[in-house]
């Protein structure tokens, strides 16, 4: 044998873990059965996201270097996608808690007071690594929100917020994204017409519909006119940070376009790990937001209007931050953007033979 034999329970440190339940209700001498339930459904969330973090912290560092290497791509988007299924999996646990009634959380919750959630360093890491910024969230209690965390905690906090994040590393990435400019092919001014097309094409079709009523046909041109102005950010870089500085994207011009460039043409070799990267993103933007969707309304059953044992408003506060507290909202809105694939530019044969893989 090459190594020491090692025992199950030893290499687990299973002791350790099935000894660090202590209900409150036990030593206060009251008994109240569903807080072991309400203590290890915690503890698993956090042991859960140690797990995000180490992920996370592995693919910050592939994203942190000045060029990212090429063969730590497929890694680094494998890592982001098992985030997203540790994250699908855990918000299953908030069905095993809602086992517990609102009257059997009374019988401890007075013993918790002022424990919450809202002090979860690992949480709050998870979020400002991903890309939360202070000036992204909700006030709470008028003070920020790193000082609920114990006072060692506060400094790494600190650290970490002005750390670059995984939205800042991204987009410098995007922003070096090949084929955004090629000499012989100019992508953004045969979208543009792409786009001018489609909305010209959908106009006409509205002019020439004689069994729509003259008003009707007025108010669908405009709005198909409007839409068309949407685009303008795109191809106006001006009109772009302009709408950027008013806080409606936050990816920068250069970014963005890259994003799009990717997503369009995803099924070029050279685009699809880019491709699984973003939609990783999307999948753990909209899983964190579900949790903390479910999250504010398990608080509610549980709650009604009372407030949380933090100090918050209670679910008013927990539902107002799940869409505040998005991070990759520009991926969202980026498919306001798409058109037909029958209508995306065909690429030049020099510029697609340089996206495949060649032997
Ligand atoms: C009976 C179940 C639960 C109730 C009633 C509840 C209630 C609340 C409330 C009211 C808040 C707002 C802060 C406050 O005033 O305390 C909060 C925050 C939070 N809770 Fe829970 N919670 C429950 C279970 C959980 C579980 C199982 C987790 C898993 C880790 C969790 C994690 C969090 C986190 C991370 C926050 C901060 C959210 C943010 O600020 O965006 N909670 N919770």
């Amino acid at each position: 044998m090459k190594y020491p034999s090692v025992h199950y329970s030893d290499y687990l440190e299973i002791e350790k873990i099935i000894n660090a339940q202590h209900p409150k209700s036990d030593e206060y001498k009251k008994p109240a059965h569903d807080e072991l339930l309400f203590i290890i459904t915690h503890q698993t969330y956090e042991l859960w996201f140690k797990q995000i973090l180490f992920e996370l912290n592995s693919v910050l560092s592939t994203f942190h270097q000045p060029q990212v290497e090429e063969n730590e791509m497929g890694r680094a988007s494998a890592r982001l996608e098992r985030i997203v299924s540790i994250l699908k999996m855990v918000l299953g646990q908030i069905d095993v808690l809602e086992t517990m009634t609102p009257l059997d959380f009374l019988d401890f919750r007075d013993m918790l007071y002022p424990a919450s959630g809202f002090q979860s360093f690992q949480w709050r890491l998870i979020e400002t690594k991903l890309g939360l910024r202070m000036g992204d969230r909700l006030s709470y209690n008028q003070s920020p929100f790193y000082k609920s965390l114990a006072e060692s905690q506060q400094a790494e906090m600190l650290k970490v917020l002005e750390e670059p994040s995984l939205f800042d590393a991204l987009e410098k990435w995007l922003e070096r994204t090949p084929f955004l400019q090629a000499d012989d092919f100019n992508f953004w001014e045969s979208y543009q017409k792409a786009v001018n097309d489609m909305f010209q094409a959908d106009i006409e079709t509205v002019k020439n519909n004689d069994r729509l009523p003259p008003e009707d046909k007025e108010k669908n041109i405009k709005s198909l006119q409007d839409s068309l102005k949407t685009f303008d950010a795109l191809f106006d870089e001006q009109a772009f940070n302009e709408i950027r500085q008013a806080g409606n994207f936050r990816l920068s011009y250069k970014a963005l376009h890259a994003a799009l460039l990717i997503q369009l043409y995803r099924d070029q070799p050279v685009f699809q790990i880019p491709f699984r990267i973003i939609r990783a993103l999307l999948d753990i933007d909209e899983t964190m937001t579900m949790w903390r969707y479910r999250h504010a309304l398990m608080a509610h059953r549980m709650l009604g209007q009372k407030i949380g044992t933090g100090g918050s408003s209670g679910h008013k506060y927990l539902a107002d931050a799940t869409s505040k507290h998005k991070i990759f909202n520009d991926f969202f809105n980026l498919t306001t953007f798409f058109i037909p694939r029958s209508q995306i530019p065909t690429l030049p044969k020099s510029i697609s033979d340089r996206m495949n893989f060649h032997y």
